[in-house]
């Protein structure tokens, strides 16, 4: 089984997908990489790393390729960075505008791109009014379940003091906008462990990895990655390297083009202008590629490596998507970056820069209609709310009726900042047309789903030692620490949250018949995990299993991020109802850290998927295969007096720092107009 998978054996997933190489024989470096710019010197002689054909240039120009890599870089076009002036931005106001008339500017969306734009335009003194179509709350994908949050009254644990990530929960200490951000709006953060640390925060990489039937440490796979490779059928070459390393070996050659090795072992950027044109490079080479094709084609990995690194490093389901998405999401959900959590909950963010436009945001008003004013844009017969020399926008509004009655208002405005999703923008109607290229990017931008289910626990267990376990179940009664150990506890739910500490009345006869439905025999307990933050992976439904970094203050329980999955992954728990998904999600937990835990499963769970969010229609914009060269242009580009903010119209789409740089580009953009 060690042949390649070939292209031909899959259903193409899109015409980028597995798009063929055969015949083209360009010129590689020894890495693999062709030099393309058309200046450059003579690219040194072919060296193929393997037998597969030679890899063609993508089909963008290279002028494509620069504007793309200048994008992810943040830098201007004489590639000097922007992140500078940005960051002052945030921290002093936009520059001085040449016309000192203060404008009338309608902002889109009350996610983090829209309040940013929204603080910044009114600290330079326009008047802006921001539409947001939730009722309840702003913050868009940055979503906290908290008592008094957003469900309002309703607290979403048992107990009040708990909460939750529904979407953002981890900012990389690399993203230089949102950190900024945050310390000047005076949000607590503190560390988040990637990787599970012991009582001093030092790693320990205790958390489970449970494939194939195997439960092991990850610790003890770093060491010994023989039983579970093997596990996979990975060929000899393979057997004792960690997937990690696979994956960072398959992946350098790439990261050479825009950083080197230093002394101590660690990558080093290479300076502006250069590392520039080794991400051009990089997108010019492999920016119509999936990452399936490039693990297959570029770095040969064959079907078995394949499963074993898709699986352990969370690729699988996102193989047929964009490499350069993916590639770049690989290096920075890494041990080797620092990540932080916002003390309180990431909707601390949102709640702050609320702060700043206090009086500004109109909740439940949901977008439905845009019309827009341009010189260029004429003969559109749809166009009666706007005019030269009158408001060049007119947006109108419908609040969704929760409270019975469906309401319309209209705004108008001078300009606005349209920070809504693609996915959902195309609900809305936009008159006149907008540009071709604008269409197309709306219509054709891959969204990606993503859901979590979360668990509350009356106790962390996740941190208990087997003695800790000992005391605790003999609590609930003398000789059950043996049975869960020997497998010999009842499985049919009678033992759900039995734990003096769980608090009575949450787990309805439902949930357990339920659970009982649904519960595989899964008797094997391993010993305490033993884990302070971090998680596990599994080839179980719930794929990965991330436990809190911090205790809540006061809170001897905690919830666990039960299930983190993406695209197809996630795809399985759309399928299921709410109420579904948490007996499922427990069970999952359970085959991973043993049946014991159910003792403190207190009944209540939050659960989010994100393709079914009305307002988000998706958790990101994963590109496909060629969308960045093909539509980055586009997305980004004003119509007239229409301006894009969001973190789609970077090139950090899932991120903070993402929607953050787009909502102070946007709003400069507004500004100067
Ligand atoms: P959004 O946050 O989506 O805001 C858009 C706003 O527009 C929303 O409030 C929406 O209600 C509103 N809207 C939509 N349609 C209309 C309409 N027609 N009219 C009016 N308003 C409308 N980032 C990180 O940095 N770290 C993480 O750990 C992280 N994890 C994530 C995990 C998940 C599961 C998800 C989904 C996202 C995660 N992110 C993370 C990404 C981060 O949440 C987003 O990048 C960020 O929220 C994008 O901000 P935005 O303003 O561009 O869009
Ligand atoms: N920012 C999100 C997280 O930390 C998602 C990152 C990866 N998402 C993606 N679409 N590749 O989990």
């Amino acid at each position: 089984m060690d042949q390649l998978r070939t292209p031909d054996s899959h259903q193409p997933f899109s015409r980028r997908q597995f798009t063929t190489v055969a015949g083209t024989a360009t010129a590689v470096t020894a890495l693999g990489l062709a030099a393309p710019e058309p200046a450059a010197a003579a690219p040194a002689a072919p060296v193929l790393p393997r037998q597969a054909p030679c890899p063609p240039r993508s089909t963008a120009d290279w002028d494509t390729c620069l504007a793309v890599a200048r994008a992810l870089l943040v830098v201007d076009d004489h590639d000097t960075s922007l992140v500078p002036a940005y960051q002052k931005i945030l921290d002093s106001g936009l520059p001085r505008a040449r016309s000192t008339a203060a404008k009338k500017i309608l902002v889109v969306g009350a996610g983090p791109a829209g309040l940013v734009a929204a603080w910044l335009l009114k600290r330079a003194g326009h008047h802006v009014t921001v539409l947001e179509a939730n009722g309840n709350r702003v913050g868009g994908r940055i979503k906290t379940f908290r008592t008094g949050g957003h469900e309002h009254a309703a607290q979403p644990f048992t107990d009040p003091r708990q909460y939750a990530e529904a979407g953002a929960m981890r900012i990389p200490g690399s993203h230089p906008l949102v950190i900024g951000l945050i310390d000047r709006l005076g949000v607590q953060r503190r560390p988040f462990y990637l990787v599970d640390v012991d009582g001093e925060g030092k790693p320990v990489n205790h958390a489970w990895l449970h494939v194939n039937g195997i439960r092991m440490r990850r610790s003890d796979y770093a060491k010994s990655p023989r039983r579970i490779n093997q596990s996979f059928g990975v060929p000899s070459k393979y057997q004792d390297k960690p997937s990690s390393q696979i994956l960072r070996e398959a992946l350098d050659p790439v990261r050479d083009e825009f950083s080197t090795v230093g002394a101590d072992g660690k990558r080093v950027d290479k300076p502006l202008p250069e590392r520039v044109r080794g991400w051009a490079r990089v997108i010019q080479r492999y920016g119509d590629w999936s990452m399936y094709r490039f693990l297959t084609e570029q770095a040969g990995f064959d079907e078995r490596t394949l499963d074993l690194v898709g699986t352990l490093e969370n690729l699988t389901s996102r193989l047929p998507l964009s490499f350069i998405h993916s590639f770049i999401s690989q290096s920075l959900i890494s041990p080797d970056t620092t990540f932080w959590e916002l003390v309180g909950g990431t909707a601390t963010l949102p709640d702050a820069l609320l702060r700043k436009v206090e009086g500004l945001v109109r909740l439940d008003r949901r977008a439905t209609h845009i019309e827009y004013w341009s010189p260029d844009r004429h003969g559109s017969d749809d166009v009666s709310q706007v005019r030269e020399g009158g408001p060049h926008v007119w947006i109108d509004t419908v609040s969704e009726g929760r409270d019975g009655k469906v309401v319309r208002e209209q705004f108008t405005g001078d300009l606005a900042i349209v920070t809504v999703p693609f996915s959902g923008l195309r609900q809305v109607q936009i008159s006149p047309l907008m540009s071709y290229g604008k269409r197309r990017a709306v219509t054709e931008l891959h969204y990606d789903s993503a859901t979590k289910v979360l668990l509350e626990f009356s106790r962390r267990w996740w941190e208990f030692t087997e003695s800790d376990w000992k005391r605790e179940l003999e609590a609930v009664r003398p000789g059950l620490y043996e049975d869960y150990r020997r497998g010999k506890a009842p499985a049919d739910g009678s033992l759900l949250g039995a734990h003096p500490s769980v608090p009575r009345g949450h787990i309805s006869p439902a949930q357990r018949a339920h659970y009982a439905a649904n519960r595989w025999a899964t008797r094997d307990q391993p010993e305490a995990a033993h884990i302070v933050g971090g998680g596990s992976v599994s080839d179980n439904s719930n794929r990965f299993m991330i436990q809190p970094s911090h205790p809540v203050p006061g809170s001897k329980g905690g919830v666990v991020l039960a299930s983190y999955s993406w695209a197809d992954d996630a795809s399985r728990w759309d399928s299921l109802d709410e109420e579904a998904r948490y007996p499922h999600a427990l069970r999952g937990l359970q085959q991973v850290y043993g049946q014991r835990v159910e003792v403190f499963y207190t009944g209540a769970g939050r659960t989010q998927s994100w393709l079914r969010d009305p307002y988000a229609y998706g958790e990101a914009s994963v590109l496909l295969p060629g969308q960045h060269t093909e539509l980055l242009a586009a997305i980004r580009a004003p119509e007239g007096p229409l301006h894009f903010a969001g973190d789609h119209t970077s090139v950090k789409p899932s991120w903070i720092e993402g929607a953050v740089e787009s909502g102070v580009r946007a709003a400069l953009e507004a500004h100067r107009a």
